[in-house]
């Protein structure tokens, strides 16, 4: 026996892939998903936290007693708060106010200095992206900059493609996921085309995003708003352009809704929005070739506790216009 004593930065990643037995039973494929909600911040984001604290450490960009700035959705935020906090450091966070309440409070309990700011275009200097930036001149903070950072990507390449392709064995067919930052499809995507140049990637693209017309047409065009959080964008970032995406599908906010409730209750998988859309597309794939046996991979990016002021309040779906049905 040894004593086996951990910090939550070396528990970042090596997360499960799980089946998602009522998905591959019915399709006659495999639909798997990426546990990313079991990181010790319980969101893929913190595997993007780890990649760019390590990254600016090592170029002498954040010292001890230092203090990390960055405009996110909320996920980086508590990733870099949590290994932020446990490396020392101070973090400072600027979100659109419309993000599930669960997501500011976690933030708030872990000491983070957190700045809410209105939901506008990406043209206005108060987008949550351009007030981190600011802060972060005017005071010489770290600003991790996941949009454009490579750190954040490189990170996916470094652990989540690799542990893929192991859990795996080896074989996949079909890589799936929408996109926010990009660094995770950018990271995992690169990793298992070098392995093998024959896999499909497919983005998931929720309503109002671009990159679904970008990937299509070659040009970014989105109208309309979407439920889901941390995924979306209208803008072609630094991550986006490494990804290597072969074709996109459309999900719906009802889509996402119906999977969402179908894996609490079939799979007994309760998980984010984007986690929702994200099997919603496996499925969507593995239902256009039935019985082919295709390892279809895809990210559960967070865990659906974090949204259930949300996607668990009646009142909030019936608001929106989604209904809980069965999956179709
Ligand atoms: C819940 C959730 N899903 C998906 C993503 C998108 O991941 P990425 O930024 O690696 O594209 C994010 C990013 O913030 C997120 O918070």
């Amino acid at each position: 026996m040894s004593l086996r004593i951990s910090t939550l930065w070396d528990s970042v990643g090596n997360t499960p892939l799980l089946r998602v037995g009522s998905l591959s039973k019915r399709s006659g494929n495999e639909v798997l998903g990426k546990a990313e909600f079991m990181n010790p911040g319980g969101s893929v984001k913190d595997r993007a936290a780890k990649g760019m604290i390590r990254a600016a450490e090592e170029k002498g960009l954040l010292a001890p007693g230092g203090t990390i700035v960055e405009g996110t959705a909320g996920n980086t935020g508590i990733g870099l708060a949590l290994l932020g906090g446990e490396r020392g450091y101070k973090v400072v966070v600027t979100m659109p106010d419309n993000q599930a309440r669960e997501k500011y409070e976690y933030l708030e309990a872990l000491g983070a200095d957190v700045r809410r700011v209105p939901v506008v275009p990406f043209s206005n200097e108060q987008h949550f992206f351009h007030a981190a930036r600011k802060l972060a001149e005017a005071h010489g903070w770290f600003w991790a900059n996941q949009f454009e950072n490579p750190a954040n990507g490189d990170f996916h390449y470094e652990t989540t493609g690799p542990e893929i392709w192991e859990q795996c064995e080896g074989r996949v067919d079909v890589l799936v996921g929408a996109c926010g930052t990009s660094g995770t499809l950018s990271g995992v995507s690169r990793y298992l085309k070098e392995k093998n140049p024959k896999l499909e990637v497919v983005l998931a693209d929720p309503a109002g995003s671009g990159l679904y017309t970008q990937v299509k047409e070659g040009r970014l065009e989105g109208s309309g708003s979407s439920v889901t959080e941390g995924i979306g964008i209208m803008r072609l970032t630094e991550n986006f352009r490494r990804a290597r995406i072969d074709d996109a599908l459309r999900v719906s906010d009802q889509e996402m809704v119906e999977m969402l409730y179908h894996l609490a209750r079939e799979d007994a998988l309760v998980v984010g929005t984007s986690a929702a859309l994200n099997v919603h597309a496996a499925w969507q794939l593995a239902q256009q070739r039935p019985g082919q046996n295709l390892r279809i991979v895809t990210f559960l990016n967070d865990h659906g506790s974090r949204y259930a002021s949300k996607m668990f309040n009646p009142a909030f779906l019936q608001e929106r216009g989604l209904e809980v049905r069965p999956l179709r």
